[in-house]
């Protein structure tokens, strides 16, 4: 990946000028079925500036419960576009159904709903997808409330791995989608946001606006197109060591021995590429400071929940060492 950094053909992007970031920009919204792309700096930007481009000021995004744009992009949306969110709670999940209930028209007093976005994978639902079947009809109930569609699809490409399907498949009515390549695809800097030619032109002016307009890009452009080629297919690799890791961890929840620190498993069918423990609350720093003593590091959300996520750079080997670790570190 550092070779073909290197060796990128450049251009000022200000200008829209750097031919890898172009060539970037169209491979992916062609991939995707979006007829533009734009790069940006990071999965934030992207989520933030279709955030604003889909609503104005007063209004509501609604958004599955703990979503990454509600919960850790610093409180951009209401900072930046001056809007609120309302959450649909894991357990009643996005559906026609609990869309419509949580929807509110626009009269005097409302906060009026205008834009759904699903993250896809989920990251604190434990990178759980979100099938092609379920998003058809909350699609359909979507556009049928007026609604913008916005898919914060920072992992797509673990869901379209998992589900053995085309990324575009999981996003058929939406208006926008932001993909990383900085996470499983192992760029070191990076997203891309679609939609439509028009859209994108102006989501170009808002990141120049917010100082994302960038010169050489085409360095970290090319180490995207890069990850694309070579780092797609391999997330399975992925998703087989969480399963491994899942497997492992509930072998030792049945086990009598660590009963009083592990209270439970959780990773969703099909699994992708993350696997959360929960631990008694008090013992969650603990755990992750006994894991780093050993090289491995995991990171502890609150309340005992601690996520662990493969990765490209997790081989064999560490597996064996992280299980190792894990069944010492989980003892009491
Ligand atoms: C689901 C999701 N969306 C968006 C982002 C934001 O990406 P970035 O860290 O590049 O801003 C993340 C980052 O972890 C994420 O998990």
């Amino acid at each position: 990946m550092l070779k073909v950094m290197f060796a990128a053909d450049v251009g000022d992007d200000v200008y829209a000028d750097d031919p890898t970031a172009n060539k970037l920009e169209e491979t992916v919204a062609h991939l995707l079925g979006f007829e533009a792309g734009l790069y940006t700096p990071s999965g934030t930007m992207a989520n933030q500036i279709a955030i604003n481009l889909h609503t104005k000021r007063g209004d509501t995004v609604l958004a599955e419960q703990d979503s990454h744009v509600y919960l850790f992009e610093a409180g951009a949306a209401a900072a930046l576009s001056g809007v609120q969110f309302d959450q649909i709670s894991h357990h009643d999940r996005i559906t026609s159904e609990s869309l419509a209930q949580s929807f509110k028209s626009d009269h005097l007093h409302s906060a009026p709903t205008t834009l759904l976005v699903v993250e896809n994978t989920h990251n604190r639902a434990s990178g759980r997808v979100t099938t092609k079947k379920e998003l058809a009809p909350v699609v359909e109930t979507a556009k049928s409330l007026g609604l913008n569609l916005h898919c914060d699809g920072a992992r797509l490409w673990n869901a379209a791995i998992a589900l053995n399907c085309k990324p575009k498949e999981l996003l058929h009515g939406f208006d926008s989608v932001s993909v990383c390549f900085s996470k499983g695809l192992g760029a070191p800097v990076g997203s891309v946001l679609c939609g439509k030619k028009s859209w994108i032109e102006t989501a170009r002016k808002t990141r120049k606006r917010w100082g994302g307009g960038m010169r050489q890009i085409g360095y970290l452009a090319a180490a995207c197109l890069y990850a694309l080629e070579n780092h797609l297919e391999r997330l399975a690799d992925d998703h087989t060591k969480a399963r491994t890791l899942k497997l492992f961890l509930e072998e030792l929840h049945t086990d009598k021995r660590y009963q009083e620190t592990l209270i439970d498993v959780k990773a969703p069918d099909p699994i992708t590429n993350m696997v959360y423990l929960q631990v008694r609350p008090e013992f969650g720093d603990e755990l992750i400071q006994r894991l780093k003593n050993k090289g491995i590091l995991t990171n502890h959300i609150g309340h005992g929940a601690v996520r662990f996520v493969t990765h490209l750079d997790i081989s064999d080997a560490d597996m064996h060492v992280t299980k190792d670790a894990l069944s010492t570190a989980l003892l009491h």
